[in-house]
């Protein structure tokens, strides 16, 4: 009762104040008040996003991205931001196994999870790992179906430790045909290592989870005009950048990926013996939201697509990506996160939320295969549009707001 009567003195306070000094450049009301009502009018635009994500032909990154977005939206307590993850939660997750289910129908024989699409010749070594989390789920959320489970998540680990090429410093390749990095790799292979680690209690998957994406970083990480940051690919066959750019994408790509590890940690058997890459982790997400986050542009609150070149455009997927993971940060570490990080997670989200159309599309969005051109069908835009919102709601729930989906 103490509580809440100071929490309606506070408040208003907080109101008056955001209203007297509006944060500069913003179009939205970004208090926790404010964000939870524009929550309210906007979040069940989610059903449409997600019906656009659905319907799309998707390829293996993608099919474990919407895996990913549909998990964290639908059925949140198996997802690893949740309390208990790896334990059956009293009811099935048929949105995630459905999604499962398809990506380990179509896994080659090699291992690979959806690979086989456009006869499998992507190659793609890390993109269908992005499933193995949702496949090794059904080991416990669905016991009827669970060896079928575990065999294919079994294959799909096999195939990262064995098959799959390796840099010359031990990182697992972005390239079934080559060696190189990929920041996008992050959020592929990684948290499906830690994950099996976790639901299996082999503390060698963990930190296998956390040195790929060290060497990934280590291989990756250039200095920005806001900070140090992400390029998008190095490749160790030329010697060379493939693409030297700070794409937006990319660094969101890292930071979702860094999250959900250092979650996964943090929820395992093994957190008290990892506690230095627990914060190291967060220490590496809070590079990548300082650089990113100073560059939302004014004129539209969005990430440009691409940092240093005049020649971009506000990307609503790297704003999803980005605002997802500021929100998660800020439940997950409030000190370390504080409400700068949220306010500018809610001028993205007021910005993505309001460019929904008819269909459920958001917009802009980057291209997902010419990363420099606008394009009018993103399946992981869509998908991280839907972990923003998750994520927004998680937040504000910790906020003492009352919001459902
Ligand atoms: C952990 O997983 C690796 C890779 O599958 C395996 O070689 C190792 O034996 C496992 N360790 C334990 C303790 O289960
Ligand atoms: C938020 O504020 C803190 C403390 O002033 C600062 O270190 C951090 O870089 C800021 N981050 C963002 C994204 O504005
Ligand atoms: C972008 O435009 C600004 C202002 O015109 C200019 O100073 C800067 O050099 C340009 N940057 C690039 C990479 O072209």
């Amino acid at each position: 009762m103490l509580l809440i009567t100071s929490l309606l003195l506070v408040i208003p306070c907080f109101a008056l104040v955001a209203n007297a000094f509006p944060s500069l450049n913003s179009r939205a009301d970004l208090s926790v008040s404010g964000q939870a009502a524009l929550f309210r009018s906007k979040a069940g635009l989610a059903e449409k996003i997600k019906g656009v994500m659905l319907a799309s032909i998707r390829t293996s990154w993608e099919q474990g991205t919407a895996g990913t977005g549909i998990l964290e939206i639908d059925e949140p307590e198996y997802s690893v931001f949740a309390d208990s993850p790896f334990t059956h939660n009293g009811y099935l997750p048929v949105g995630t196994l459905r999604i499962a289910l398809s990506a380990a129908v179509r896994q080659t024989s090699d291992g690979r999870l959806s690979q086989q699409i456009n006869d499998a010749l992507d190659q793609a070594a890390l993109d269908g790992a992005s499933s193995g989390s949702h496949v090794l789920l059904g080991t416990f959320a669905e016991p009827s179906r669970a060896d079928y489970w575990r065999d294919a998540a079994e294959k799909q680990l096999n195939y990262l430790l064995y098959i799959a090429p390796r840099t010359s410093t031990g990182a697992i390749s972005m390239r079934n045909d080559e060696r190189a990095y990929w920041n996008d790799g992050v959020f592929m292979g990684p948290p499906f290592l830690a994950y099996y680690g976790a639901v299996t209690n082999n503390q060698t998957l963990l930190q296998l989870a956390f040195d790929n994406i060290r060497l990934f970083r280590d291989a990756l990480l250039i200095d920005g005009p806001t900070g140090k940051l992400w390029a998008h690919i190095y490749n160790e066959e030329t010697a060379s950048f493939e693409d030297r750019g700070i794409w937006g994408t990319g660094n969101g790509w890292a930071a979702l990926g860094i999250v959900r590890v250092q979650e996964t940690i943090k929820k395992s058997a093994f957190a008290d013996q990892m506690q230095d890459q627990i914060s190291t982790l967060e220490s590496w997400m809070k590079e990548i939201l300082d650089g990113m986050l100073v560059t939302i542009r004014e004129s539209d609150d969005l990430i440009p697509n691409y940092l240093e070149t005049n020649n971009t455009f506000g990307d609503a997927s790297s704003s999803a990506a980005l605002a997802s993971v500021a929100y998660r940060a800020a439940v997950i570490s409030p000190n370390a996160f504080g409400s700068n990080y949220t306010e500018a997670a809610g001028r993205l989200a007021n910005a993505v939320l309001n460019s929904v159309d008819d269909l459920g599309v958001i917009s802009p969005y980057v291209d997902p295969l010419v990363w420099d051109q606008i394009g009018l069908l993103s399946t992981e835009g869509q998908a991280f549009a839907l972990m923003m919102i998750a994520a927004m709601r998680d937040w504000l729930l910790t906020k003492g707001q009352n919001v459902t989906l």
